[in-house]
């Protein structure tokens, strides 16, 4: 029986911290305008921002590892990481050191050359969230900046780190309240001495969205900016969000709205703004939020703030009134693109909708757009307008269902994309797929909304005439002038992780199966492939140290909602650094895990009606968002169906009431009565009782209202 998991994991805190000679750039060192190797787009000796530069492009043009000498590509180290956190995260490297979040935003410092570790240090996540640590994403990336690391908490803070003593410098709470629904998955995003961070939330509480600028030497909190308006009575916080008032329509304010900037932004120094990409509404449904319609601002838009005081420039709206959990939070890259005859000052975006955008920086306007994945909800974008030209049948209107593509999933998500300014192409982790949006049956005007319990939609639980369209993945190289794909090359259909084009004219991506490899940029044709042993999430980076160019994967399969092969406890968990003629020994051979064995108990009786109350429980409680719904885990915590833990009241009411495991990212819920901890081992055996038959039920339908 395995009751305390991965317990004792956390010792290497604190462990040589101070020995970190490396670390940290001196004022000195500063230059490109006093920004850093943020600002060296031609340099590629470093990565220190989450898409490696200000155009967010995840590119390098170092070329020493190149499509000729590929097959060169050996590791130079690799190292296990200890903790069971998920890596579901970009790291930054910086002189060389390299810096990552692992898991709960656990930062580490390691030597990027021999693979030491120099320090870590953790912001003890689970237990400062206490209540409010109800979802399972880990930070997605960090940010480096004259001699500090910054990155977000789950439970909302801001951290800065020094990056030679991984002591912390500074925190601050970016929350408006202790109850406040907003968490922190994205990477900071940072510029002329100030640190930029957004948040999620949108989908689990009724927030309204913001991001926030602190001072990066101080935290000192510098500017605000809403993505959506507040209650008009208690006056509008500037003419941006009176504007925006006038686009929706009902008591939308009562939900909070949404409109989180939870992933994308981008610098721009050209014009000194920063881009912020936004999310969905609150609930995703409009009929509710916003029952007279609207276009919904700042939902699902790019809007350009000035980077000195966080007004508003422009925006654009990717999906006007959305309504289906679209999002315009994917990447914001930019270039200088050659459009008839002029170099135009452009930024490109492939949110989930599946349309690729390519918008004038200077104003916002649509220069060109066109879908990369099928996308049955529009016809196109008008070019004149910027508007989509809508497949009125999307918007399921009274009561009519309507099988959609792409899903809320996207035809891309938060996996990166990358362009490379040397092949023009972008390279998108891409994903066709389907999903039925119906409201029938919903009381439109009496919705409840979810507390942190589940995904607020709206939607319903009508079940689909048929099933969805089936789900595949692929690399696809873009034409960004074209509008067209060049090349394809089929992916497995978890998700994987994003990608980094090199002017080696290569493609790296990591993918679901642990295969990490390189493509070559102009033809798709993969011409090496490494075995990571274990699922990958994450984003390759690549830099110099010493003259020689590393290039570094994090592998580690942190699946949450999606059911994955890859076990919470078996699986690897590493960082693997890759150098041309590298001498680290091959990794061991994998040894095959145990079959898991699920729990049948057969001397426990389940009583049905106890059982239906703890499938309430699990999915109010959020289990099923590291558990996995129907206990089919991904990777992110225990298979709870092969755990013998609930088989016993007291060890169970110790792990889930008492937070036996908080220490392992087992958050505590002492708010359960011993009646609903009995009612979830009921649930709990049921279902695994039900896996061991072959049958699984659906919790998925339970966790949308
Ligand atoms: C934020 C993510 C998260 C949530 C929410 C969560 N868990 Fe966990 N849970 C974990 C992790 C991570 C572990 C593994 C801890 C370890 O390594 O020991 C775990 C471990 C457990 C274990 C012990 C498994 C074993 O065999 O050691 C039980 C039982 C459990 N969780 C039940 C629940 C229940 C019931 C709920 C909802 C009331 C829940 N968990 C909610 C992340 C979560």
């Amino acid at each position: 029986m395995r009751i305390f998991g991965m317990a004792g994991k956390r010792t290497v805190s604190v462990l040589l911290a101070g020995l970190a000679v490396m670390g940290g750039l001196t004022s000195c060192h500063r230059a490109d305008g006093n920004e850093g190797p943020a600002a060296k787009e031609n340099d590629g000796a470093n990565w220190p921002l989450y898409g490696r530069t200000f155009s967010a492009n995840h590119y390098s043009p170092l070329r020493e590892i190149n499509s000729s000498n590929i097959s060169r590509l050996k590791l130079a180290w690799s190292m296990d990481l200890e903790d069971a956190g998920s890596l579901y995260t970009s790291p930054v490297e910086v002189n060389g050191v390299l810096y990552f979040a692992q898991g709960y935003s656990v930062i580490h410092a390691v030597d990027a050359q021999t693979g030491k570790l120099l320090w870590t240090y953790d912001p003890d996540v689970p237990k400062v969230a206490g209540k409010r640590m109800r979802t399972a994403w880990g930070s997605r990336g960090i940010a480096y900046w004259d001699g500090a690391i910054y990155a977000g908490t789950l439970d909302g803070r801001l951290i800065a780190i020094g990056a030679a003593d991984g002591k912390l410098r500074w925190s601050v709470h970016t929350n408006e309240g202790p109850d406040d629904g907003r968490y922190i998955t994205g990477a900071p995003w940072v510029f002329k001495g100030k640190v930029v961070i957004g948040h999620g939330g949108a989908d689990f509480d009724l927030v309204r969205g913001y991001v926030t600028a602190y001072d990066a030497k101080t935290g000192k909190q510098l500017w605000r900016f809403y993505t959506v308006p507040g209650d008009p009575k208690k006056g509008f916080e500037d003419d941006a969000q009176a504007r925006a008032a006038k686009t929706w329509t009902g008591e939308w304010w009562k939900y909070g709205g949404g409109g989180t900037v939870w992933n994308a932004m981008a610098y721009d120094p050209k014009y000194n703004r920063l881009y912020i990409g936004t999310g969905n509404g609150t609930p995703w449904n409009r009929h509710i939020r916003s029952p007279g319609g609207g276009d919904n601002l700042y939902l699902c838009s790019i809007v350009a703030l000035d980077a000195d005081t966080g007004k508003y420039v422009w925006h654009y709206q990717v999906n006007p009134g959305e309504t289906w959990d679209y999002n315009a939070a994917m990447d914001i890259e930019l270039a200088t693109l050659k459009i008839d005859g002029s170099d135009r000052s452009v930024l490109m975006h492939a949110p989930k909708n599946g349309f690729f955008y390519v918008i004038d920086r200077a104003d916002g306007k649509l220069i060109s757009a066109k879908n990369f994945v099928p996308a049955n909800w529009a016809k196109g974008i008008d070019i004149a307008t910027g508007r989509p030209i809508e497949n009125p049948e999307a918007r399921f209107p009274d009561g009519k269902g309507f099988m959609m593509s792409p899903s809320s999933a996207g035809g891309h998500n938060a996996q990166p994309m990358s362009y490379s300014p040397q092949t023009g192409l972008v390279y998108i982790p891409a994903q066709e797929n389907g999903m039925w949006y119906s409201d029938a049956g919903v009381d439109l005007k009496h919705w409840k909304a979810l507390h942190g319990t589940g995904y607020n939609t709206g939607l319903g639980s009508e079940p689909p005439p048929g099933p969805p369209p089936p789900t595949r993945s692929m690399l696809l190289a873009w034409n960004p002038l074209t509008q067209k794909a060049v090349w394809s090359s089929p992916l497995p259909a978890l998700w994987g992780g994003g990608v980094t084009s090199t002017g080696g004219n290569l493609v790296f991506i990591g993918n679901a199966d642990g295969k990490f490899d390189a493509h070559d940029a102009t033809t798709g044709k993969i011409l090496w492939s490494f075995d990571t042993q274990s699922g990958i999430s994450s984003q390759p980076i690549t830099y110099t140290v010493a003259g020689r160019q590393y290039l570094t994967v994090l592998a580690g399969y942190r699946g949450i909602v999606q059911a994955s092969p890859w076990d919470y406890y078996t699986q690897k968990r590493r960082v693997l650094t890759f150098t041309l003629d590298g001498k680290a020994p091959p990794l061991p051979a994998p040894v095959p895990a145990p079959p898991k064995e699920f729990v049948a108990d057969p001397g426990f009786v389940v009583d049905a009606a106890k059982a239906k109350a703890g499938l309430g429980i699990y999915v109010g409680a959020n289990c099923f968002n590291c558990h996995g719904f129907n206990l089919q885990a991904g990777g992110m915590a225990p298979d709870l169906r092969a755990s013998s833990v609930p088989t016993s009241l007291e060890t169970f009411t110790q792990v889930v009431h008492d937070g036996l495991l908080v220490e392992n990212g087992m958050p505590q819920f002492a708010e359960l009565t011993p009646e609903q901890i009995d009612d979830l081992r009921h649930y709990i055996r049921q279902t695994t009782r039900a896996a061991i038959a072959g049958k699984t039920a659906d919790t998925a339908q339970a966790v949308r209202q």
